[in-house]
């Protein structure tokens, strides 16, 4: 460690789960994040909602504060963990017009305005580090940005959200339903009260808009990501899954389409249980990412928790610490490709289709009719029974690759088609 440098301060904004482990983490290594940098880190200050609100790792007053503005201009570097648009986005816009390097887990500000936070910190010569942005404690920014920079990342399928995971994970191996599978997450700490932007799959969503900008280096939005969450998830999709040897997971699919285009969507997922993916259990999260010349890479690791999430942040301040110190340019976002986002109807993909169909005679004959007028060609279709009470039985088709345009014509019909009493389920397919 060089004696003649002032000590690098640091701003922490926000000191929550993840804050207040941040904070804990630099006081107790201060030591040896010393030698490290090159410099001793000192917390400048804290900022937060509340001075009385409990925390998970007491700091004492003396940090403390209300003043944004305080924190934001006494710092060299600016750690924004406060979560949410507004006010972040202004405290990250002063904080780089300041000068200050800014480190952020912040994906929904990422997800809605990167490009505008990316665009001023190039302006000003600073730096955005946001690893922790994605799957929490799992190294996946950096790799893309930097040690896959001289590669062609062509897709990426990521398990990015613990909740949903956890979620699926217990519907299969206990037999609960979703509801009840969903409780016990609440229960355990892993779904907020409000378990809507995880079910629903919008915090996968905003995860894939920066995988996708990043890995393709194009600005891609949250809206443009298409969104399906684990709602509608069942047994019956859970137990088809299994009878076909596939397991069903909530995945993030960004990828390259063609030469032009781009495309992401969130969405339950059967994937094949040879499949790495399929080994991704309880609330664990997992980064595939297949490129040209790397071929298939697995990210695996905890995806959330304020210690582990802490340790992201942590990697993120030790390099800007290093750039303070050391100067450089660094690695600006890059959106020169500017390839275009395709729409949900245009992609192409497998689907298992689960039908209640009557029990008579000549209804496969009708079925497959209409997967061949619109050219749908099937991989395989089991026939099972319901209960013994029953008049009707389940068809359950998997597919070969086809639109999705083409598959929601097929919906249509299949609705329209008496002997179908009920379409029970469709699922894309992926990963075979
Ligand atoms: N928790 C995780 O496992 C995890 C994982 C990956 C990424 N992240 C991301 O990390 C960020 C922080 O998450 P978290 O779980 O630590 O959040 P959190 O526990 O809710 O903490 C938020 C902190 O920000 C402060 N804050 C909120 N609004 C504020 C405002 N308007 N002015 C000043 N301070 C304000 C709060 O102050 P008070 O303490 O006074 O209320 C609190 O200290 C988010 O962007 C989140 O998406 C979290």
């Amino acid at each position: 460690m060089r004696a003649d440098y002032r000590p690098i301060r640091i701003g922490l904004l926000g000191a929550g789960s993840v804050g207040s482990q941040v904070f804990k983490l630099i006081q107790n290594d201060s030591e040896e994040l010393a030698h490290r940098v090159g410099a001793k880190l000192e917390i400048s200050g804290v900022l937060v909602r509340s001075l009385d609100a409990d925390r998970d790792y007491d700091i004492p007053k003396s940090f403390l504060t209300t003043d944004a503005e305080s924190v934001i201009l006494g710092s060299d570097i600016v750690v924004e963990l406060i979560g949410g648009i507004q006010p972040a986005l202004d405290y990250i816009r002063t904080a780089l017009e300041s000068g200050s390097d800014v480190v952020t887990a912040n994906k929904t500000l990422l997800a809605n305005h990167g490009p505008e936070i990316f665009e001023l910190a190039e302006r000003v010569g600073a730096q955005v580090y946001y690893e922790a942005s994605v799957a929490g404690a799992i190294p996946i920014i950096r790799p893309l940005r930097e040690s896959l920079a001289g590669d062609k990342v062509t897709r990426i399928m990521g398990i990015v959200n613990g909740t949903t995971n956890f979620i699926l994970d217990q519907m299969e191996s206990t037999g609960a339903s979703f509801e009840d599978s969903l409780q016990k997450a609440q229960q355990l700490g892993y779904a907020e009260a409000d378990p809507t932007a995880d079910v629903g799959g919008f915090d996968a969503a905003a995860k894939a808009a920066i995988l996708s900008s990043l890995a393709f280096h194009t600005e891609v939005h949250i809206d443009d990501v298409y969104t399906e969450g684990i709602e509608k998830i069942t047994q019956l999709d859970i137990e088809s899954a299994k009878e076909a040897d596939y397991t069903v997971k909530l995945l993030a699919v960004c990828e390259r389409v063609g030469k032009d285009s781009i495309a992401a969507r969130v969405h339950p997922t059967l994937i094949p249980v040879s499949h790495p993916l399929a080994s991704v259990r309880g609330a664990f999260n997992a980064v595939f990412v297949e490129s040209e010349a790397s071929g298939e890479l697995m990210f695996y690791g905890a995806g959330a928790g304020g210690i582990e999430t802490a340790s992201a942040v942590l990697g993120d301040v030790v390099m800007a610490s290093k750039r303070h110190l050391g100067g450089g340019s660094g690695l600006n976002e890059s959106s020169h490709a500017k390839l275009e986002i395709m729409p949900i109807d245009d992609i192409v993909t497998r689907y298992q289709i689960s039908l209640e169909v009557k029990d008579q005679s000549g209804v496969l004959a009708v079925i497959a009719s209409m997967f061949a007028d619109l050219d749908i060609s099937v991989e395989t279709l089991e026939q099972s029974t319901i209960d013994s009470d029953s008049d009707n039985v389940m068809l359950t088709i998997i597919t070969h690759e086809t639109s999705e345009r083409s598959l929601q014509k097929l919906i249509e019909k299949l609705n329209s088609q008496d002997q179908v009493v009920d379409i029970r389920g469709q699922i894309r397919v992926e990963g075979v």
